[in-house]
């Protein structure tokens, strides 16, 4: 029997979304305000999902505890109030656009999970935009 537990975290972070190789014009067409040479932020609102089968000696899939201080360490001290593009080295040749995010973010989490646990990363960028990355 497989039960998924979710937690959900949050981060404020800035980004530009551009290619170097493309013209500022060009950046705009496919990004939008996201091209804004002078950056902009979004609140960022984050559920990792671990799933996987229930210990019977503790009643848990992963201890929630466990869950809440490896997001903390690993995406919110990294991640929160920075630049994305500037200050954080997954996005100096990365497009920080939510998918990537989410790569990133998964990556980061996988190696601290047992094996046998599957992961998952929903990760908002507004309230109605939203990816899923599950490797
Ligand atoms: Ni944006």
């Amino acid at each position: 029997m497989k039960v998924t537990v979710s937690r959900k975290a949050h981060f404020n972070a800035a980004h530009r979304l551009y290619r170097k190789d493309w013209n500022q014009e060009r950046n705009e067409s496919i990004f939008g305000k996201c091209a804004n040479p002078h950056y902009h932020g979004h609140n960022y609102e984050l559920i990792v999902h671990v799933t996987g089968t229930v210990d019977p000696e503790t009643g848990y899939v992963i201890d929630m505890k466990i869950l809440k201080d490896l997001i903390q360490k690993e995406v919110e001290e990294v991640f929160d109030h920075k630049n994305l593009n500037e200050e954080v080295a997954d996005f100096f040749d990365l497009i920080p656009t939510a998918e990537n995010i989410a790569i990133v973010i998964y990556s980061k989490l996988r190696p601290h999970l047992n094996t046998k646990q599957d992961l998952s990363v929903t990760l908002y960028e507004t309230p109605r935009n939203f990816v899923t990355f599950s490797g």
